[in-house]
């Protein structure tokens, strides 16, 4: 299959805080950005992939900056790296200064996504060939995200984890 370039799955998804998505402190509620995230997520395996994809795991969400009211959020996902059949998808979500315009990085993300066939069954997808710097360190540490969380998901023996027991030895 011939690879394709993480830009080529980019999906940006821009909207408003609004009254309803948040929480008693008049920020984001946090399940309200995870759903977010989840769909540009989804839409840039889908890209990616060219296939129906699904949600296997959610590696990583770091709530580092609480987003309030009236934000304008913008959720930035790519796929930073494929294997077999599922693919790590990297999420930037920036809020935008209403007089400047200016974006700051608010939270960041990595979702594992599955393609499957119509019988849910997984199916190979495409490699990717990483292009800028950000990329390629992204794609470089995926190998070690997808077996610390396959370790987690008691789907591999730690033993067999030898690009994750690498960082400690
Ligand atoms: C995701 C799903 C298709 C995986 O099916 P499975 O029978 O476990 O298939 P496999 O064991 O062959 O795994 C398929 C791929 O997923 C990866 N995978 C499975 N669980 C994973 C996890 N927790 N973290 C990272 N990768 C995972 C495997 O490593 C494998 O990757 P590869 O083919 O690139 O090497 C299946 O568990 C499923 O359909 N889950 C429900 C998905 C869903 O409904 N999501 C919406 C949220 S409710």
């Amino acid at each position: 299959m011939e690879g394709r370039h993480p830009s080529e799955s980019l999906a940006i998804l821009t909207d408003f805080v609004l009254t309803g998505e948040t929480n008693s402190l008049n920020n984001l509620f946090g399940g309200e950005l995870l759903a977010r995230m989840d769909r540009a997520a989804g839409i840039a395996a889908g890209r990616h992939s060219r296939r129906v994809v699904v949600t296997a795991s959610v590696n990583h969400v770091a709530f580092n900056r609480a987003i309030p009211l009236g934000s304008v959020v913008t959720v930035e996902a790519k796929v930073s790296r494929a294997f077999t059949s599922s693919m790590e998808v990297y999420i930037d979500v920036w809020v935008e200064d209403r007089q400047s315009g200016d974006k700051t990085k608010a939270n960041e993300a990595i979702y594992t996504f599955v393609a499957v066939n119509e019988t849910g069954n997984p199916v190979p997808v495409p490699p990717i060939i990483p292009e800028t710097d950000l990329e390629k360190e992204r794609y470089d540490a995926a190998l070690r995200r997808k077996q610390l969380s396959l370790v987690l998901a008691g789907k591999m023996k730690p033993n067999d984890a030898t690009e994750l027991k690498a960082l400690f030895v």
